[in-house]
């Protein structure tokens, strides 16, 4: 064994600190092996401020290679990080990528797993972009579908967008670093620079934040701050959400990184409030950091918790280890991503209305169809935003019916205006499919996009065309896009068939050909409601300097209002029925911190297989507090073939019952009875049960 005498050890160390280079005590940093806090102790005790403040911003306000950096330090060996959009593919600044359906889309799935692989798909695309960290999943709730950015996230339900997101970031972590966004309250587009959304302290724990709180259980890595202000704050100085909520009562050990350019105001403000990395350059961090430290204006505490944060990211995801590239070729744009692009799609799609049935479209008894509309053979895979992408190819509608028609003669017809002899050609076939809806020219995110939408109806030109095609061919079915929620009343009317495709991602059309031609059955779910008016919805007030959320939006608050919307929540048909029986709690009481086990029998009644959602919603019929009518806690997707039938079991975790109690500052759990009510949608709910939690 060799013997370093205890002196010679200080005189390395000393010639090593006076080159520059680090204490060698200090190495264990490079260790993969030791423990991941001695390591960022380490590191940090080995940094000197500049170097400290350097790994709290960004690199440049210019990408490189499409990625947002953060400086790499030479000397200590820490790498950067290297940030990509990707909320429906990775961003097309990187070049192509798989463009999957937009999150709207994929909310209508209810499919964790499918949402996993597509995590999982586009963290391994933005990996072999070279990106180490993926700005997404868009976790804003859906207050109001006229939200610019209603495309990206989930839909309108906290539990329901907690747990697709959820999905997205254990897929997505196996390769990069998931960012979720915007936290929080950013849900409008005209005014998201400076809006101040007031919302009151239930408001926020109960319905704008656990679905936040649910991807930060999930382990993600980077939460970023919005844009916009909450109760006076902007959410990048924001000390109640990033500090207390976030850092403190959710225990968020990853890094808080700032919406980019504008989502930095102040240096000591943001500081002193939590946000650890000012993106994409230095403004307020980088110079004014260092001097405000040294003027005692931020301690210096402050700045090693913020670092200590960025380390432990680097270190626990292994990039600062070195972690494999992935090779695009083989990566991106690959045939299995374009496989769960399609799956993805195909159980996207809600089927709206089957009057008949019309539909499916038996490739036997059809000789031709019409296949009318611009959007019928235009790619529209969401707007030009941050969340864009780039395909190699987009699949239209058309085109894909084109492909799946087999023996089926195809009318092209993609105008919205079709000349005379056009209807009449029109007139002759045995159905018709108009494809209609919304593109990027309609919504999008604002300064890059179209902003929030103007109405929630189709353009009138859209309108006059699905009456056209009405009034000559009975068997029109409507095939509409865009990201959700429009006002149907009339047109809809009209037609026999009414299909949401949403934005549909590269393999739409196939997927769109799969539900009309009965290769798949539908078996998307709304994740949002259909209201017969605006007036069904809270307003949206895009043009005041300053909003107020209330308690309820979307299905909460047609429920409270007795309201009746188009289409309820959870809604969706199939080509086959479903019954449900045998529902069964394993408990009449339960304890605060429990978890009741619901089980229900679904069958498939029907002449084909298919999915159903099951959906579970808890109410409160003798709560002591207001509650919403009632409230989704629990959903499976099951696969039936025919005449089959499934137990399928879903836990309620009672903690998820509980009441932001603003006197006492907590969330109580209420001695009451909670029934539970299990269906298709919101609005169907055949079986209740009920349990109760004692007093004490
Ligand atoms: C958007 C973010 C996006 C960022 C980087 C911002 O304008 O709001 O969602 O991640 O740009 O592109």
């Amino acid at each position: 064994m060799i013997r370093i005498s205890p002196l010679a050890a200080l005189a390395t160390c000393l010639a090593a600190c006076a080159s520059g280079a680090p204490d060698p005590a200090a190495r264990i940093y490079r260790d993969p092996q030791a423990p991941l806090e001695s390591r960022v102790d380490a590191l940090l005790s080995s940094m000197t401020l500049e170097e400290k403040v350097e790994q709290m911003h960004g690199a440049s306000l210019a990408p490189s290679a499409g990625l947002s950096d953060t400086p790499a330090n030479a000397r200590l060996g820490i790498p950067g990080f290297r940030m990509v959009d990707g909320m429906r593919g990775v961003g097309r600044a990187t070049g192509n990528a798989t463009t999957f359906p937009v999150g709207a889309a994929r909310g209508a799935t209810f499919d964790r797993d499918l949402e996993r692989r597509v995590g999982e798909a586009i963290g391994a695309e933005a990996r072999a972009r070279g990106a180490n960290v993926l700005l997404a999943p868009t976790m804003n709730l859906l207050r109001h579908p006229r939200w610019g950015r209603a495309q990206e996230t989930y839909g309108e339900d906290s539990f329901h967008v907690g747990a697709m997101g959820a999905a997205f970031v254990e897929g997505a972590q196996a390769h990069v670093i998931a960012s979720a966004k915007h936290f929080a309250l950013n849900s409008i587009e005209n005014t998201r620079f400076t809006v101040d959304v007031q919302a009151d302290e239930r408001t926020l724990r109960e319905v704008y934040l656990p679905h936040f709180r649910r991807v930060v259980a999930a382990g993600v890595g980077s939460v970023m701050s919005a844009y916009n202000r909450v109760n006076g704050a902007y959410c990048g100085e924001n000390r109640h959400l990033l500090s207390d909520i976030l850092k403190g009562d959710w225990a968020f050990d990853g890094f808080v990184e700032s919406d980019w350019v504008f989502g930095t105001h102040d240096t000591v403000a943001s500081a002193l409030a939590g946000l650890d990395v000012e993106m994409p350059a230095a403004h307020y961090y980088g110079a004014p950091l260092v001097q405000a430290v040294r003027a005692g204006t931020v301690p210096l505490a402050d700045v090693d918790a913020a670092v200590r944060r960025v380390l432990r990211a680097k270190i626990r995801s292994g990039i600062f280890d070195g972690k494999a590239p992935l090779d695009p070729a083989v990566v991106v744009e690959s045939a299995a991503h374009a496989e769960v692009a399609r799956e993805a799609e195909r159980k996207a799609v809600v089927l709206l209305k089957n009057d008949g049935p019309l539909l499916p479209l038996s490739r036997l008894a059809t000789t031709r169809i019409a296949v009318v509309g611009a959007l019928a053979d235009t790619p529209n895979t969401g707007d030009t935003g941050s969340s864009a992408t780039q395909s190699s190819h987009v699949v239209t509608p058309l085109a894909g019916i084109e492909q799946a028609a087999g023996p089926v003669g195809v009318l092209a017809v993609p105008t919205d205006a079709p000349a005379d002899a056009d209807l009449a050609a029109i007139a002759a076939c045995d159905a018709a499919v108009v494809v209609v809806g919304l593109t990027a020219a309609d919504e999008g995110e604002d300064l890059v996009g179209a902003g929030d939408r103007a109405s929630l109806e189709l353009s009138a030109a859209h309108q006059q065309l699905v009456a056209a095609v009405a009034s000559r061919n009975p068997n029109t079915v409507v095939v509409v896009e865009g990201s959700g929620a429009v006002i149907v009343e009339g047109f809809a009317d009209a037609v026999r068939g009414l299909l949401l495709a949403w934005y549909p991602g590269q393999e739409g059309g196939l997927a769109i050909a799969d539900i009309l031609f009965g290769d798949a059955n539908p078996s998307g779910r709304l994740p949002v409601t259909f209201p017969r008016s605006e007036g069904q919805l809270p307003p949206f007030v895009n043009d005041q300097p300053a909003v107020t959320y209330g308690f309820l939006h979307g299905y909460r608050y047609v429920d409270a209002g007795g309201l009746d919307p188009r289409f309820p929540f959870g809604f969706g048909l199939s080509y086959t029925s479903f019954a449900f029986s045998n529902l069964s709690l394993d408990r009449a009481t339960a304890q605060k911190d429990g978890t009741v086990h619901v089980s229900v029998d679904v069958a498939n009644t029907g002449s084909v297989a298919g999915d159903e959602v099951v959906q579970v919603y808890v109410s409160w019929p003798a709560s002591a507090v207001m509650r919403p009518v009632r409230e989704l806690k629990g959903f499976e997707r099951v696969s039936l073939g025919v005449g089959e039938t499934r137990t399928v079991g879903i836990d309620l975790q009672v903690q998820d019952l509980a009441y932001w109690d603003a006197g006492a500052g907590a969330f109580v759990v209420e001695p009451t009875t909670y029934e539970v009510a299990v269906g298709g949608s919101s609005r169907d709910l055949p079986l209740r049960a009920s349990f109760s939690v004692p007093a004490g």
